[in-house]
């Protein structure tokens, strides 16, 4: 690899990165002020059985749901009124927090 090509995807490779960590910090702020950790629990763990924990999901599975709970395509009351507030952003933020919950 030629040396100018290092560093353009070393730049690119490190801002991503960077991204996602304020994503992940803003989807933990998203977390706590839209209500989900009520449910959800703490790090993505409930304490609730008829609440599914989330800690364990990936960003896509969250997103995926999320988006199809917005648009009806999952039916939940809960959920669906939950989602239903969500900006594309937020969704995005809260998959990638909740992802960093291992
Ligand atoms: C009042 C309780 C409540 C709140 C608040 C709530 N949820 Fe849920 N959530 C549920 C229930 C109940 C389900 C299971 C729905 C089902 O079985 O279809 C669920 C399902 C989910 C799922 C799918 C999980 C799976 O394993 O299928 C995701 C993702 C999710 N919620 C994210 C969120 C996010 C993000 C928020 C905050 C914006 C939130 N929830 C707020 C009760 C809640």
């Amino acid at each position: 690899m030629r040396p100018i090509w290092t560093v353009v995807f070393l730049a690119i490779a490190l801002g991503a990165s960077a991204t996602a960590r304020a994503d992940a910090e803003a989807g933990k702020t998203t977390y706590a002020a839209r209500g989900c950790i009520g449910c959800h629990g703490a790090g993505g763990v409930s304490t609730v059985t008829t609440y599914p924990s989330l800690k364990g999901r990936g960003a896509a599975f969250i997103r995926k749901n999320l988006t199809d709970y917005r648009s009806g395509a999952l039916k939940n009351p809960v959920m669906n009124a939950m989602a239903a507030g969500l900006s594309d952003e937020e969704i995005r933020n809260l998959g990638d927090y909740i992802a960093t919950l291992k």
